[in-house]
């Protein structure tokens, strides 16, 4: 195609409104029209090594043959049939029953949803209907994270701890309350002598449940890394410490791991990194690495139990068409098996290694604040001062900027740059991320 071909598809395309709108981010879009392995290829002829596996998501990379199979196999024989109560469909059946213990132990039950917002709704209101069914209808208030990023349906907005996603979209639906991140680089809670970070914001969590009274608090929801939030790897007293929080005052433990889920931080899923796991655990993206619209929430054995024995008026209404979808659950388990097959998380963990140890070598640059991550989700923190580590979102634009017009996709996320690439990626091509972001820095650098 040519660069008039592209210009046409460009004008054509303002007849859609995209996602996280905005006329002046939106001015020159990429027009992808075909992807293999970790590159993404446009309609003008570029070649671009898509660092954010699209949008955190495109675990196995694009182009993957197995999948367009397991779809066109599938959508042959049905793609879509009621999942309400009283029907099913065998992917949907084969894959909760793969998911069932995968994730974590005593996590038995999925309800599947079409993504990650729809997940967080769904977790949300399940965490309700527990506490109703325990005969505890105070306990309806959600706490989360500044900084954390939970999705788009208008609870979710509420719940994400980012104030640009809620400032047009007000007022604030009743019952989120927000406390600080665990940001070892910038803590914003307060730190006591002799405290860590993971010990203060820890103790901010209890202090707000004993603020807001326990009888009012139905669950806390937290990524185990925030990732749109700055990809904040919280350190690793901190999610224990929470666990046993939670456990003391019979507050619910989400675990948001639509993007650390599947592998990404180099375990199948992230909390594992510090040895707990969750009542209610929500997922996407990864399920089935964006190649069909999937997502979901894992119950303990617990909950499960408490919706067996509830009277018919108290039924879980609550589902949506698209919940265990034929298709996208037979892409979901296929994906599985090739991400099972081919080791996914050990690929994390491995070369997740070697990019950040890359990424640290641009530590020499006078904006480079900090570099950090866990397996292969990475940030690299840009500031204008590294004494007063003063943000610096503007240079972290501008950086991604040149970046993509040297061809590689990074993503700012507040004034950090995330690594997010497919878990497919090879040590050359870790080795050209950060080849292409030293060079695209080195050309800013100075001015
Ligand atoms: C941690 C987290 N939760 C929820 C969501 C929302 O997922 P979706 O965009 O599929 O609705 C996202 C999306 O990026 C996310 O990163």
């Amino acid at each position: 195609m040519t660069k008039q071909d592209t210009a046409s598809w460009v004008e054509k395309d303002k007849k859609q409104l995209h996602p996280v709108y905005h006329p002046k981010s939106h001015v020159n879009p990429l027009v992808v029209e075909r992807g293999e392995g970790v590159w993404l290829y446009t309609t003008d002829g570029q070649k671009i090594l898509d660092g954010m596996a699209g949008l955190w998501n495109v675990n196995v990379g694009y182009g993957r043959e197995e999948l367009a199979k397991a779809a066109y196999d599938q959508m042959k024989d049905l793609a879509f049939t009621s999942n309400f109560a009283g029907m099913t469909n065998l992917p949907s059946i084969k894959l909760a029953d793969k998911l069932a213990g995968f994730a974590y132990e005593g996590l038995n039950t999925t309800f599947f949803t079409s993504g990650g917002s729809e997940a967080n709704d769904s977790a949300f209101k399940t965490a309700r209907y527990y506490w109703k069914r325990k005969g505890k209808p105070g306990k309806y208030k959600v706490i989360a994270r500044k900084g954390a990023y939970h999705g788009v349906t208008l609870a979710a907005t509420f719940a994400t701890g980012l104030e640009k996603y809620q400032t047009m979209f007000g007022p604030a639906v009743d019952g989120f309350v927000h406390i600080p991140a665990p940001n070892p680089y910038r803590f914003e809670g307060e730190l006591k002598a002799g405290e860590t970070v993971g010990q203060a914001a820890a103790r901010a969590l209890e202090e707000v449940i004993v603020r807001e009274g326990a009888d009012t608090i139905a669950a806390l929801i937290a990524e185990p890394v925030m990732s749109v939030g700055g990809v904040i790897v919280p350190p690793d007293d901190y999610f224990p410490l929470v666990r046993a929080i939670c456990d003391k005052y019979e507050v619910l433990l989400i675990a948001d791991e639509v993007i650390t889920g599947f592998g990404r931080t180099g375990e199948w899923f992230a909390l594992k990194h510090w040895n707990i796991k969750p009542d209610i655990l929500s997922f996407a993206k990864a399920i089935t690495s964006g190649y069909a619209p999937l997502g979901g929430i894992q119950l303990s054995d617990e909950i499960r139990e408490t919706m067996e024995s509830a009277a018919e008026s108290e039924a879980y209404m609550h589902g949506y068409t698209y919940s265990g979808h034929a298709m996208a659950c037979a892409v979901g388990n296929k994906n599985l098996e090739l991400m099972e097959k081919e080791n996914y998380p050990a690929r994390a963990k491995e070369l997740g290694k070697r990019l950040i140890e890359g990424l640290k070598t641009l530590s020499e640059f006078s904006f480079v604040g900090d570099v950090r991550g866990l397996g292969l989700l990475c940030g690299v923190e840009i500031v204008s001062d590294k004494e007063s580590k003063t943000a610096d979102g503007a240079m972290a634009m501008k950086i991604f900027k040149t970046a993509q017009d040297r061809g590689l996709r990074t993503r700012p996320v507040m004034n950090t740059l995330a690594f997010s690439p497919p878990l497919s990626i090879n040590e050359d091509e870790v080795d050209e991320i950060v080849k292409r972001l030293g060079a695209a820095m080195d050309s800013l650098s100075g001015n």
